[in-house]
């Protein structure tokens, strides 16, 4: 177990690299069972959540290495197509193994998946995908098995647009018999970086990005080298941190059109910020005015990955906001840790409704998932004194050398055994 130990007060200002985006990585490593050919993604963030995937692929027979920065997955040598409930339930995103795995041995098994406690997260919509593609599901003790004799492309139906599903159904259609497809698609980025990918590899998939995805089945696909988009809910975190510890960072490798409604926030909450190629540059000079309101929806709605950190922000604001959450039921966990900093939050239901105070005051926090824990982090760097934040772990699974490159503008953190 590790805690951060953190001393709040100091401005942050340098610049910030970021990482290759964590919802992109995982799927595309799932993605690499499709093929014999070798896979290097390129800059893999050493985060725990890829960790966990590599070893899930391990158990499946494929080879991983690492080369550096870079991944190399050759899954040639697969050969099994169960994946047990110990690696399952250490990440969600083990699901999109199922629409891989499917669709290699045209049978697959795997525990519930795991991942953080933000709401019920059900997989019903990922499950009627697969059916609709012909394969049959049965449900027994916490495992869910598929088989089909084949893969038969189809028009699919989401009931509400998951990202997770979207690409479950990609995975499992790209070497289907025929034509899929998928209405009512999500359109975060990471789902066209990952058709980037497939069809890279040599898949036909279209639509992306759009409300509807278009698959037409093939029958092969090969290597290569690929480098995952950039992390947005990583360069947001950062762009949040400086806006409430004030100061003037430059995030290096973003693009900014994917933080569209972050950056509209910002700047209404009084941050100066430029855009220029793939560099965001925000300067922090004083205390924020808040904004009225904020409400999580699908891209290119404002992310309920940055919820946690938008909030912790506007708790040191001037004014009022109200935060509405659509996505997840429980992600609010860290408001009560925020409050014994002295932040003015009452949560009723999805909505959170924030009364800015001056400043908040250092204490022991826990961290209960990845964004909410990275948001104390942020609270504890702007607040005055000393705070501790335990339960780190959370943090690991989402972000690559979190308190070094924090370290590296200037915040006042440490890694600590406990
Ligand atoms: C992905 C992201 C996560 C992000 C979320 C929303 C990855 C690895 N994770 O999670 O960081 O917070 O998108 O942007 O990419 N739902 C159902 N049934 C299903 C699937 C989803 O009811 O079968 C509901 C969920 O409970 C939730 C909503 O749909 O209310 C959106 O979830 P979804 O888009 O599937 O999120 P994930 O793919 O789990």
């Amino acid at each position: 177990m590790e805690k951060y130990v953190i001393n709040g007060g100091s401005h942050l200002n340098g610049c910030v690299k970021i990482q290759t985006a964590k919802n992109s990585v995982l799927p595309i490593l799932a993605a690499t069972v499709l093929t014999d050919g070798k896979v290097t993604v390129c800059d893999v963030p050493k985060i725990t959540d890829v960790r966990n995937m590599v070893k899930i692929l391990g158990c499946l027979g494929c080879r991983a290495v690492y080369e550096k920065n870079d991944l190399i997955i050759d899954a040639s040598t697969a050969d099994c197509c169960e994946i047990p409930s110990v690696l399952a339930r250490e990440l969600r995103s083990s699901v999109f193994l199922l629409g891989s795995v499917v669709s290699r041995f045209h049978r697959a098994k795997i525990a519930y998946p795991g991942g953080c406690d933000i709401g019920l997260r059900p997989i019903d919509i990922h499950l009627a995908g697969l059916k609709r593609l012909g394969v049959k599901i049965t449900e027994a003790s916490g495992y869910i098995s598929c088989e089909c004799d084949k893969l038969i492309g189809n028009e699919i139906m989401l009931d509400c647009p998951s990202v997770g599903a979207t690409e479950n159904i990609m995975l499992a259609a790209v070497k289907a018999d025929g034509v899929t497809v998928i209405k009512n698609a999500a359109r975060e980025p990471e789902i066209e970086d990952l058709q980037k990918f497939l069809n890279f590899i040599g898949a036909n998939v279209s639509g992306a990005g759009s409300g509807t995805v278009v698959i037409k089945g093939v029958n092969e696909l090969k290597g290569g080298r690929f480098r995952p988009v950039c992390d947005r809910i990583e360069a947001g975190t950062f762009l949040i941190a400086a806006a409430m510890c004030g100061g003037e960072i430059e995030l290096d490798g973003v693009n900014a059109e994917l933080l569209s409604s972050l950056l509209h926030k910002l700047r209404e909450n009084g941050c100066k910020i430029r855009v220029k190629d793939d560099k965001i540059y925000l300067k922090s000079e004083k205390r924020l005015y808040s904004v009225k309101n904020i409400e999580t929806q699908p891209y290119p709605g404002f992310p309920t990955d940055l919820q946690a950190q938008m909030t912790t922000l506007c708790s040191v604001c001037k004014g009022h906001t109200i935060i509405t959450e659509n996505l997840f039921e429980t992600r609010f966990k860290y408001v009560p840790e925020l409050k014994k900093m002295g932040a003015d939050i009452t949560v009723i239901g999805r909505n959170a409704f924030v009364r800015g105070v001056e400043n908040l005051k250092g204490a022991e926090l826990v961290a209960h998932d990845l964004r909410g824990g990275a948001a104390l982090v942020l609270a504890s760097l702007a607040a005055e004194g000393k705070s501790e934040v335990l339960d780190i772990s959370y943090i690991d699974r989402g972000y690559s050398d979190f308190e070094y490159k924090l370290r590296a503008i200037g915040g006042d953190i440490v890694r600590i055994a406990v």
